[in-house]
């Protein structure tokens, strides 16, 4: 398996093995992977020519220093889960140096409002982070397609948006969720729960599919304020937001339209570890 640590050594390698009619499908991460990612990578693997992983523990988009302090940094079990899925894998390790040469800061982006909701709203700068690190990845990996998980779905229409206004050519592929058995959604954020966390982290899941019935019958308000007082039947579970929102413009709804599709966000922490989740309502 190649890994490349230096943005001027994929260029090359790239110069040398990709030629003008193959395809770059591309999985962007910060690590700790898990299924979900693995699930990216072997869609891109049947759908491309090469297949490059980017792991980086991007700081601009992290509007917490503890948050980005205690991000689950684990290199080494990453590159064995992706030699086990495929040898062809090509993995982009770069240093923080190097994405950035020198000056660790965020571009700033208008992303038509989408950035002031949900996310955005609760981690001020946060898609400007993103929105920095994907077009330097994008400009460096030059894929044919890009894959990221509905798990972070206000964060995939973000990059829709990016790409629409920048021009690049690269098509976004948008995957479903990977679930434990339990229904927590997968996330590397997961590996610093503990084992009650964890069995509590699951009630999130829970409480979504019931909003999700809800809402067949009864308007947002609604459901929102049955959620809330649902969160806080769970003491180790402190809610953040709970919205349901236009799934193209993100903008939380008051009255539901037929003709429109609907999904509910939320994000909660169990004790100091904020996890998100999202379900398609209609
Ligand atoms: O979803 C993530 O893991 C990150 O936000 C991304 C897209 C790799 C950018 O740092």
């Amino acid at each position: 398996m190649q890994i490349f640590n230096k943005n001027i050594d994929l260029t090359e390698f790239l110069t040398l093995h990709k030629s003008s009619n193959s395809t770059i499908g591309f999985v962007p991460t910060m690590g700790a992977l898990h299924e979900g990612h693995l699930a990216l990578m072997k869609q891109s693997l049947q759908e491309n020519d090469l297949t490059i992983v980017s792991i980086f523990v991007n700081p601009t988009q992290f509007n917490n220093a503890e948050d980005l302090e205690k991000y689950p940094r684990t290199l080494e079990h990453d590159v064995l889960k992706m030699s086990t899925l495929s040898e062809a894998i090509i993995v982009f390790a770069p240093t923080v140096d190097d994405m950035y040469e020198g000056k660790t800061l965020a571009q700033s982006f208008d992303f038509d409002g989408l950035e002031h909701q949900m996310e955005g709203a609760f981690r001020p700068g946060h898609f400007d982070g993103v929105g920095t690190i994907v077009k330097r990845l994008f400009e460096i990996v030059t894929p044919t397609k890009a894959y990221f998980g509905e798990k972070d779905f206000q964060q995939l229409q973000i990059v829709k948006k990016l790409v629409a206004k920048t021009h690049l050519p690269v098509e976004i592929i948008g995957c479903p969720i990977h679930r434990e058995s339990s229904g927590l959604a997968m996330s590397s954020r997961n590996e610093r729960l503990n084992s009650t966390e964890r069995r509590e982290a699951a009630v999130i899941y829970s409480i979504l599919k019931k909003s999700k019935e809800l809402f067949q019958t009864n308007e947002a308000a609604f459901v929102a304020l049955w959620t809330k007082n649902e969160f806080e039947k769970h003491p180790f579970l402190k809610l953040e937001y709970f919205v349901i929102a236009d799934e193209s413009t993100l903008l939380p709804i008051t009255y539901k339209e037929k003709s429109k599709k609907y999904r509910a966000f939320v994000a909660v922490f169990v004790n100091t570890i904020r996890l998100i989740d999202t379900l398609s309502l209609n």
